[in-house]
């Protein structure tokens, strides 16, 4: 099915929904599916704004064959971003328009030739560039590593839009709306949006801080990402999230992930839970490691001020599936956070010293005492639940985000 939809004069998403996708990088669950938006400008010039996955190139065509007809051309590709969700498109465009030069910098020109084989008909540009289609211009903002090393951003000026690539997207169809202010609310918006960012872009959160920086001066009357809404009412409010998020900002709240083998740490999880609840914190999450996928665990603890992991023992060392939400919290670098400590064992401890060893890496403050039980718990493991909730309760109050 052809789509194009208008979001200002002469300017067209002409994107594609994903729902058959099920994991992103074949990594993050895409219950909602996922957009891969791309952009016309329809000028003196005609410019395509990044492209799309290899398996929906015919849909692309569709797309613009609904626009341009067959006697118009795309002179310009503008890659924002090379990921193959982007440009997996790009072989067949060069076959429908010969003509047509891929605009980028001298990263995705390198990207171009060793992912697709293509080193001809370039445009290459620079930090603040520009490019004139006739009665409106492009300009181009380098903006490294968010989310790879060529990743730039595109400006219509006269329009106040921002081409952004990945930075300020969200998993999700767009089958309700293109536009955020056609949505009736957003919390699931603003789930999705920082799921994408925890999992996808969180690590180079440093790198989103510089891009912020280059970003500040520009009026935004649109932010238009690869992935996700495009934000039209309330553009700042992404950026404003990005912003928060990529300061590793957190809320008043609590995230509790443990795994049970037999059942002894899952209770000190249910007494955790409770001194927590009756110490004051309102926003609890509770994961089960085994059965939640980190995806959404990740989710959770960037918003969160507070964390307590619960393990038992297993081979000496840490539960496996929490060793892996702690070498993904490792990998994404995040920072800032409140640690509780709780586990099990039975004839050899090792799980809380793996935690333990985990938080010092991360320079995170670790609350006292470390609850750790041999086999059941008793009543002074109990006693030690109620203490070390009471003391995370009040690190979080007194967490007051800039
Ligand atoms: Fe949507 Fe980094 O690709």
């Amino acid at each position: 099915m052809e789509h194009h939809i208008a979001i200002a004069d002469g300017v067209y998403w002409v994107g594609v929904n994903d729902r058959r996708t099920k994991l992103f990088e074949s990594m993050w669950p895409l219950p909602h599916g996922v957009s891969y938006n791309a952009y016309l400008i329809d000028d003196e010039k005609v410019v395509l704004i990044d492209a799309v996955k290899d398996l929906f190139s015919g849909d692309l065509a569709g797309n613009l064959h609904a626009l341009l007809g067959g006697s118009r051309p795309v002179d310009y590709l503008v890659i924002n971003h090379i990921e193959p969700d982007h440009s997996g498109a790009v072989q067949l465009l060069r076959q429908l328009f010969p003509q047509m030069q891929i605009v980028g910098n001298k990263k995705t020109v390198e990207f171009l030739q060793h992912l697709h084989g293509i080193g001809d008909n370039l445009l290459v540009v620079q930090d603040g560039d520009e490019l004139a289609l006739g009665r409106r211009t492009l300009r181009f903002a380098l903006t490294p590593m968010v989310h790879w090393p060529e990743t730039m951003m595109t400006y219509l000026a006269e329009e106040g839009i921002l081409f952004s690539g990945d930075a300020f997207g969200g998993f999700g169809t767009l089958e309700r709306g293109i536009f955020d202010d056609m949505l009736p609310e957003h919390v699931l918006v603003e789930d999705e949006a920082l799921r994408y960012y925890s999992n996808i872009v969180g690590r180079v959160s440093p790198m989103v801080q510089n891009a912020l920086k280059k970003l500040a001066g520009l009026e935004l009357k649109m932010v238009a990402p690869t992935h996700g809404l495009v934000w039209r009412g309330n553009p700042r409010r992404i950026v404003d999230l990005y912003d928060r998020w990529s300061r590793y900002q957190a809320e008043e709240a609590v995230v509790l992930a443990y795994a049970s083998m037999y059942g002894n740490t899952e209770r000190i999880m249910e007494a955790v839970a409770h001194a927590l609840t009756r110490a004051g914190v309102r926003d609890l999450r509770v994961h089960n490691v085994a059965e939640s996928h980190p995806s959404y665990i990740l989710r959770d603890i960037w918003r969160a001020r507070g964390l307590v992991i619960g393990t038992p023992t297993y081979e000496l060392g840490v539960f496996p599936m929490v060793d892996n939400l702690l070498s993904m919290l490792h990998e994404k670098r995040l920072c800032e956070r409140t640690l509780g400590i709780f586990g099990s064992y039975g004839w050899s401890g090792g799980g809380v010293k793996g935690v333990q060893e985990f938080a010092a890496k991360m320079k995170w403050e670790v609350v006292e005492p470390v609850v750790e039980a041999r086999f059941a718990t008793k009543a002074e493991h109990l006693v030690q639940v109620e203490q070390m909730a009471r003391a995370l309760a009040k690190r979080v109050r007194e967490f007051h985000p800039a």
